[in-house]
């Protein structure tokens, strides 16, 4: 099978189409030929060995310290299950399922292994492959930082600062589901996007600061980098909530005394996975996808998620 391998950290050309063995499910495993599969941050992040400010040590003890461990990215798939281990009951062959593989990352290749309690959920016939994918990272994002730790309810005002991005786009349709007043934050090219997908108000970042408004919001969710503890605060109402999905390794230490800060690292639930389909299959959710590359173009997908202009999601088709 065709992988897209890499050896060494480093920019988009790392990355390179190699031969692999097509892998054997386990007993309680599934073998998923992929048909979609998302280039996320997260993806160039490690393949570029760029992490959040002090992070660096403790992502390459996790990762791989000279050079990465796991040599396929991805940890998000949408595709057909080819077949299944003898203890798998709930899949079978054909089956069109999604999921998110974590740190065992893998899904940049034509097929992937999953453990059958994954993180996997059967995809609704009536949503595409390039959809399912391009929802996965952002949307369990999003869904894990808005609705399970901050805990947005109806009628409260919502901050998204990077709405256009794979979690902002998801952010902000997920905070309008919980009934929130969205303000979306965005360059003046995605005012129209976040628009369409239920901001009530913008902020365009390249002619005013968030930073001016005080004692505006309940919720800020950060998912760009560039607000600090005691700026983000300022924003917050009383027993407001500030998300810092780009936490630096000090920021994170320092929210530990504040209870009013979440910082850390989404967990991608299965759970999770359904109701995001459900909401995709209802038209309840839309999952903006900017490009859709040939698995051959895998080099250039990289390095469009590298520019840092890349709208909602970048796809890869296998
Ligand atoms: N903690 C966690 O568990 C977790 C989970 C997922 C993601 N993340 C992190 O969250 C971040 C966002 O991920 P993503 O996939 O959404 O990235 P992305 O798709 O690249 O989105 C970033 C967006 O930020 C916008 N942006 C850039 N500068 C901005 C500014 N000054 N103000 C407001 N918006 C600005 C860009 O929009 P314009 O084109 O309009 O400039 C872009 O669309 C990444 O750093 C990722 O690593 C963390």
């Amino acid at each position: 099978m065709k992988t897209a391998y890499y050896e060494k950290y480093g920019p988009p050309n790392v990355v390179i189409i190699k031969d692999a063995p097509k892998p054997t499910p386990k007993k309680d495993e599934i073998l998923v030929k992929v048909v979609s599969a998302p280039i996320t941050v997260g993806d160039t992040r490690i393949r570029g060995a760029r992490f959040p400010k002090g992070f660096s040590v403790l992502a390459r003890l996790a990762l791989g310290v000279f050079g990465p461990r796991k040599k396929v990215l991805g940890i998000c798939f949408s595709g057909v299950v080819e077949s299944v281990g003898p203890e798998v009951a709930n899949f079978k062959a054909g089956d069109e399922i999604c999921g998110m593989t974590g740190i065992r990352m893998g899904t940049h290749a034509e097929y992937v292994v999953v453990k059958n309690t994954g993180s996997i959920a059967k995809k609704p016939k009536s949503v595409s492959h390039e959809d399912t994918a391009g929802m996965l990272f952002g949307g369990t994002s999003a869904l894990f930082f808005l609705r399970n730790k901050a805990k947005v309810t109806k009628g409260e005002t919502v901050l998204i600062n990077g709405a256009s991005g794979a979690v902002g786009t998801n952010a902000v349709q997920i905070a309008k589901f919980l009934g929130a007043e969205v303000t979306a934050v965005t360059s003046t090219q995605n005012i129209q996007l976040v628009t369409s997908l239920g901001a009530q108000n913008v902020i365009d970042y390249t002619k005013e600061s968030v930073l001016r408004s005080t004692n505006t919001f309940d919720v800020v969710l950060d998912a760009v980098g560039n607000i600090s503890i005691k700026s983000g605060l300022k924003l917050l109402k009383q027993n407001g909530r500030l998300v810092l999905m780009v936490a630096s390794f000090g920021q994170i230490l320092a929210s530990g005394s504040k209870k009013q800060v979440i910082t850390g690292t989404a967990t991608e639930k299965k759970e999770d996975i359904k109701f995001l389909l459900s909401l995709l299959e209802k038209g309840q959710l839309e999952a903006v996808i900017d490009k859709i590359y040939p698995f051959s173009e895998i080099v250039d997908a990289h390095k469009h998620v590298d520019s840092g202009n890349k709208t909602g999601n970048v796809i890869v088709r296998m």
